[in-house]
């Protein structure tokens, strides 16, 4: 038996890195999926750095995942020096786990991101017009904004001079690992991309 029954379907290796992307490609997509908010982590000054991030796209031909931050955070500096990214995603209810690992490609001021800039709600780019850059001290706890947005969303017109801060990180997966957890006994699966997105796969014992 070279499959997994999930639900009451039969995925063979192949069946089941399709699922992987589709249910990461919904993610994407809708706001209240559990794969939407992800953890991401790379290696900064002082090792290993995590932090929650939206997934903003996903290609599933390419393996390609995205997420959009602030060129003055540490994450944005850090990736410049180490470009390497391990993605985390969990979903309790159907008690899949997803890992992944990649290589960051970094854009900023360039077709990418201005794109993406085009597509994001004024409310959205509030994260983008702090005055001060993300992780400086502060003396009170501050929200950063100028206290004007603070108490009304900006106009898209108003938002438009903190397009220099937005940036688009899109990471080029490279390993992709798939754990199910079932009261039957868990379930494990490995797939390394070649340079042609064609993958190799394996079951894991859990
Ligand atoms: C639900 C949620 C979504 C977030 N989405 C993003 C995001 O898409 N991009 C981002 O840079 N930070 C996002 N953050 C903030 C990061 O988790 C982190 O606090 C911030 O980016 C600073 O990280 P850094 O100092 O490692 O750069 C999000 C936080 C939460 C709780």
């Amino acid at each position: 038996m070279n499959f997994v029954k999930i639900d009451g379907i039969e995925y063979n290796l192949t069946d089941l890195e399709k699922d992987c992307w589709v249910r990461l490609l919904n993610g994407s997509l809708k706001g209240r999926d559990p794969f939407h908010t992800p953890t991401l982590a790379n290696i900064g000054k002082k090792g290993i750095n995590m932090r929650t991030v939206v997934l903003r796209k996903v290609n599933t031909i390419e393996k390609l995942l995205t997420f959009h931050t602030d060129i003055r955070s540490g994450k944005w500096q850090e990736l410049q020096n180490n470009n390497s990214v391990s993605w985390l995603f969990y979903d309790a209810a159907s008690k899949f786990q997803i890992r992944l690992a990649g290589k960051a490609t970094l854009h900023h001021n360039d077709i990418i991101a201005n794109e993406s800039w085009q597509k994001t709600s004024a409310n959205s780019r509030k994260t983008y017009m702090t005055t001060l850059a993300p992780s400086l001290q502060s003396e009170t706890p501050t929200s950063g904004l100028l206290s004007a947005f603070e108490a009304v969303n900006p106009t898209i017109e108003e938002t438009e001079i903190y397009k220099k801060n937005f940036a688009v990180v899109v990471t080029q997966i490279y390993w992709m690992e798939w754990l199910w957890l079932s009261s039957k006994g868990h379930r494990r699966a490995s797939f390394n991309y070649a340079e042609n997105n064609k993958f190799e796969a394996s079951w894991l014992v859990p």
